[in-house]
């Protein structure tokens, strides 16, 4: 262990390395080390001072020593830390370079990545509105039949999924012959031929998800993201060019209309999706190019075709007064290193100028709006500052927007808006945000959604949460797709008074009263607890963790999610066991990360605690 002195002597540990070069063994010894030592925000920022003084080195340096430590950390398989740093080091190394200790962005790095700081205060930003926002409310429903609209996400189809074999590998995913031993025949554990809860689900799933949603002859469709299985430290180009052809591909055969946003996985190294102040060797120009193409192909509206600039688009439905807005909410993410500037951009591509733009134009045609992205804007890994510039949005155009729609965290969940978060009441909610559950199978049964839509206002009246309960034996013959829950049958009813008229619109105010009714009747939080996964592998929620989860559902401006980090979260290998929970911090834990560079970091941080605490 270096004594504590080294942590108040950043400055010159880099000028002393800038003379001495130490081989990569000291370094990967010296950097374990740090990463046992950092036990709170300041020692983190130590941690970033030795990374940083083995930049110095060079990129390929600085790869070999993170791989190393990831070694002989077990966070990983090393052909899995190989792969990862080969993958994202590049972006890892470009904003170490530039990063100032201390700086807000230094500090976000590390809440971000080692759950050592807080999240730094909000930063103050002015964001200018064309008009002042109008007297305008909701508008009544319409009482016309509704319209059918189907949601669905997180497919991360594997086309390597291969039937027999192993399910119980030592990999983020597994159903891929990684080794003999994995091979089919080779294993007492086999994979079925539809799926299984370790691995990312096979191609014939989706096929099968596509002619249950069919079926119901939706109006169109929506699909918030991620095409991409989770080999994150295998994926190329290459691949990722596969599967959107496949993905994309089926649902065009399939599908009618289908709006889409981008996904943090659509691009290969994942998550890594510069602003324009970074290089444009960076930029993943390849994906937007090919996700532009297959939208237009899944719309026919030319207006999509502006995705391929930075994988946004705003879109007016046929014949209709609704607009559909896709942005790029990978911009706001936290595991995309490229976002570490110094100091970090407020308005990274002027998107939220533009989202304001394209949300005046809806407000001045009287058209109603959707908007539709990745990451939900209360999740803990979404930027704070941009989460609440995003919501200054939302509360100047809240009559515009009918509701937005988030995927990404793989589980059923939504978070509410509110003019006033210290005053946050049915009659302050504003807007309604509603993430959907996954297909891919690894957190919960594969799932869709079905949104009962008011003809003419575009508003939510309802929805049916459609399940193939993978946990089923039968589920390996055919899956089989069948409605969960719906919200008013089973939200609705639970109010005081209840809301049953099929017509009324489920409004930011009747999820706040749900919010309530879960607060005041145990048994209503208990049934939402558990519906997130679809009954599977529910973790147990007492006390705080109910007040914090419904914290969090009120939390579309994330600084008022309740969500604290906790240092090395609560991520682990795979052991060939199943997934350790090792929770001192389950709640919230984003699903969608569990195999890139940030959760390594995390991962290695968490062993290093528990070597710490074992005396190692
Ligand atoms: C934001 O606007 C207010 C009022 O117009 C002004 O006082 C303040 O200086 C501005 N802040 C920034 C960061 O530009
Ligand atoms: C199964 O394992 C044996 C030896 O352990 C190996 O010879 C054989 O090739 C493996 N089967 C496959 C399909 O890889
Ligand atoms: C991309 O990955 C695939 C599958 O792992 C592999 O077969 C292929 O050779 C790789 N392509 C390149 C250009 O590395
Ligand atoms: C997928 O690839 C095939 C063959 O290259 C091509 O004909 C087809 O248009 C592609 N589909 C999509 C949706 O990109
Ligand atoms: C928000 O609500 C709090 C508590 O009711 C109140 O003190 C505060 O004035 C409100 N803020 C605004 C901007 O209305
Ligand atoms: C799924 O099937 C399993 C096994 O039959 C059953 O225990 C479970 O309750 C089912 N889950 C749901 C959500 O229906
Ligand atoms: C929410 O509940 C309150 C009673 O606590 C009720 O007055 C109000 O109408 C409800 N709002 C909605 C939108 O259901």
């Amino acid at each position: 262990m270096r004594p504590a002195v080294f942590l108040v002597a950043l400055a010159p540990l880099a000028a002393s390395a800038a003379q001495e070069k130490k081989s990569a063994e000291d370094w990967i010894t010296e950097i374990w080390d740090d990463f046992k030592n950092a036990v709170d925000c300041f020692s983190c920022q130590a941690l970033l001072g030795g990374l940083q003084a083995v930049s110095i080195f060079g990129e390929s340096f600085m790869e070999d020593v993170i791989t190393g430590v990831c070694s002989i950390s077990g966070a990983e398989d090393s052909d899995v830390c190989a792969g990862v740093i080969a993958n994202e080091g590049p972006a890892v190394y470009y904003s170490l370079k530039n990063l100032k200790l201390g700086s807000h962005t230094a500090k976000t790095f590390c809440a971000s990545l080692v759950g050592l700081c807080e999240f730094p205060e909000v930063r103050p930003y002015n964001l200018s509105f064309p008009s002042p926002k109008p007297p305008a409310t909701r508008p009544p429903p319409s009482g016309k039949p509704p319209i059918k609209v189907v949601h669905f996400s997180d497919t991360h189809v594997d086309l390597s999924y291969e039937e027999g074999s192993n399910s119980d590998c030592s990999k983020p995913i597994c159903c891929r012959s990684y080794t003999e031993n994995d091979a089919p025949g080779n294993t007492s554990s086999p994979c079925g031929p539809w799926g299984d809860t370790n691995c990312d689900p096979p191609h014939r799933l989706q096929e099968s998800m596509n002619s249950a949603i069919a079926d119901l002859k939706p109006a169109f469709s929506i699909y918030t993201g991620d095409v991409v299985a989770h080999d994150v430290w295998l994926v190329n180009k290459s691949e990722v060019l596969d599967d959107l052809n496949a993905t994309y591909g089926s649902m065009e055969k399939d599908l009618g209309t289908v709006y889409a946003a981008l996904g943090n996985h659509d691009a290969a190294p994942l998550n890594l999706f510069p602003s324009n102040n970074i290089p444009s060797e960076y930029n993943p120009q390849w994906a937007y190019d090919a996700l532009a193409s297959d939208w237009f192909a899944l719309t026919g509206n030319p207006s999509v075709k502006a995705a391929s600039e930075y994988g946004s688009y705003s879109a007016v439905h046929p014949n209709s007064k609704l607009r559909i807005i896709s942005y790029n909410s990978i911009f706001y993410y936290k595991y995309n290193f490229f976002s570490y500037e110094e100091p970090m951009e407020y308005d990274p591509d002027g998107q939220l100028d533009w989202l304001i733009t394209e949300l005046q134009e809806a407000e001045d045609s009287s058209q109603r709006v959707w908007l539709i992205s990745h990451i939900p804007t209360g999740n803990s890994d979404h930027f704070r500052d941009h989460s609440h510039y995003f919501d200054q949005i939302i509360q100047r155009y809240d009559a515009t927007i009918a509701a937005l729609f988030f995927g990404h965290t793989h589980t059923d969940e939504f978070q509410i808006s509110y003019s006033n978060y210290t005053n946050q009441n049915w009659d302050t909610a504003t807007a309604m945000g509603y993430v959907a559950p996954s297909m891919t199978p690894t957190s919960g049964p594969p799932s869709f959604r079905v949104y009962e839509i008011d003809p003419v206002t575009y508003a939510v009246v309802d929805f049916t949460q459609y399940i193939a309960n993978i946990t089923d034996p039968t589920f390996q013959t055919k899956p089989k797709w069948v409605p969960y829950y719906s919200a008013k049958a089973d939200y609705g009813s639970k109010l005081s008074p209840p809301v049953e008229d099929p017509h009324v619109e489920l409004t930011p105010g009747f999820w706040h009263n749900v919010t309530v009714a879960m607060e005041k009747d145990p048994s209503v939080f208990q049934d939402f607890w558990a519906r997130r996964s679809r009954g599977f592998k529910v973790p147990e929620c007492t006390g705080d963790c109910i007040s914090n989860e419904i914290c969090a559902l009120r939390g579309a401006d994330a600084q008022y999610s309740c969500y604290k980090q906790a240092p090395g979260f609560s991520f682990e290998k795979r052991d060939g066991q199943g997934v350790k929970a090792l929770s001192e911090e389950s709640f919230q834990q984003p699903e969608c990360n569990h195999a890139g560079m940030a959760p390594l970091f995390a991962k290695i941080s968490h062993r290093a605690r528990l070597a710490r605490q074992s005396g190692l």
